[in-house]
């Protein structure tokens, strides 16, 4: 007997998201899936080098080929290529860490029922407060997120042909713009604006990738520090104004215009949204969380960027895609 009768399987899924989460993340903690591409193939193999129990081992391997992370073929687990690219260990575009990141914010998701009826966060929201700690766990953790921003960079602004540039990155984190287009360009110099404590670790991660000599930092607020005038051949603000108002992207905007050189480019790098707001998946997902983290953000559109990068004195304005982000760039 056939039925219209929809099943609850899907929603039940859906419902049960927090354990997409918990399984990735205690996969990620135990380098499951480094162990499955170094050859594991069975719940004693990855337990026994991964040191945990084989009914823990087993949990997991049956929770990732529920979510479409590990095939099961002849009896041996294997990485899908999503998983292999994204989740081993050591490569750059890892988010390994970004997995373990996440799992520390799945109790924040409680309050969500309440910030609705708000309208914001509870407390004074996370992006707003100077020099939150908070960004010290984030920044690491999220700088394999911006990679396909920022090879998407090298290649639209043709960074490594470029000659001398100078580039300031604003809200910079872990420096993986600079990190990225200086071993791209060798002739290239790079300036990142952003709090004491994330400059140390991205003067760091940056001088790991062997460019820490042509990268400079400057510490403070970017709302009150001056980006200077007709200095740069390229500003980014990555993943920044998703955390602002309209108002404060606008002046933002408007100030890094004035920091560039004659044809010189702004690239943002941000989960925007279509102007219906039906599309992506990923960014409207991310409203969600700005709506909990911050008192004035949002996940922006197309035609919000259009329209303040005009205001700001923009003329030349392209869309390129780098799921889940959207790379914007002003001329
Ligand atoms: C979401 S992270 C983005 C990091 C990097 N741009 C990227 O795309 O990977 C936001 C960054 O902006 C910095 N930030 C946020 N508000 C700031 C402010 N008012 N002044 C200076 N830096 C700020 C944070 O410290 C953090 O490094």
């Amino acid at each position: 007997m056939t039925t219209n009768q929809p099943a609850p399987d899907g929603v039940m899924r859906l419902i049960n998201g927090y354990w997409n989460t918990g399984i990735i993340a205690a996969a990620a903690t135990h380098r499951l899936f480094t162990h499955l591409e170094e050859g594991a193939g069975t719940a004693a193999e990855i337990a026994s080098r991964a040191q945990v129990s084989e009914r823990g081992a087993q949990a997991l391997l049956d929770g990732l080929v529920s979510i479409d992370l590990v095939t099961l073929d002849g009896g041996r687990y294997r990485n899908t290529p999503a998983a292999s690219a994204f989740l081993v260990e050591g490569k750059p575009a890892s988010l390994a860490g970004f997995a373990k990141l996440k799992l520390s914010h799945v109790a924040s998701v409680t309050d969500l029922p309440e910030v609705v009826r708000v309208g914001g966060p509870l407390t004074g929201g996370e992006t707003e407060v100077a020099d939150n700690p908070h960004w010290e766990g984030i920044v690491p953790a999220i700088a394999a997120v911006s990679v396909p921003a920022a090879d998407l960079g090298v290649t639209a602004l043709n960074i490594a042909e470029a000659g001398e540039i100078t580039i300031l990155d604003v809200g910079g984190g872990s420096g993986i713009y600079s990190s990225t287009w200086l071993k791209a360009n060798p002739a290239a110099r790079a300036v990142q604006l952003d709090w004491e404590p994330i400059n140390q670790i991205a003067r760091r991660l940056v001088a790991e990738q062997g460019v820490g000599d042509r990268f400079t930092t400057v510490n403070g607020d970017f709302h009150t520090t001056a980006f200077g005038t007709g200095e740069y051949d390229i500003a980014v603000y990555s993943h920044i104004a998703h955390q602002e108002s309209p108002e404060s992207n606008i002046e933002v905007f408007t100030r890094l215009r004035e920091s560039l050189k004659p044809g010189g480019a702004l690239v943002i790098a941000d989960y925007v949204v279509d102007d219906d707001r039906g599309a992506p998946a990923f960014p409207l997902l991310f409203a969600g969380e700005m709506l909990l983290k911050s008192k004035e953000g949002g996940t922006w559109r197309r035609t919000d960027y259009h329209e303040w990068l005009t205001k700001a004195g923009f003329e030349d304005i392209t869309f390129h895609a780098a799921p889940p982000a959207t790379v914007v760039i002003a001329r």
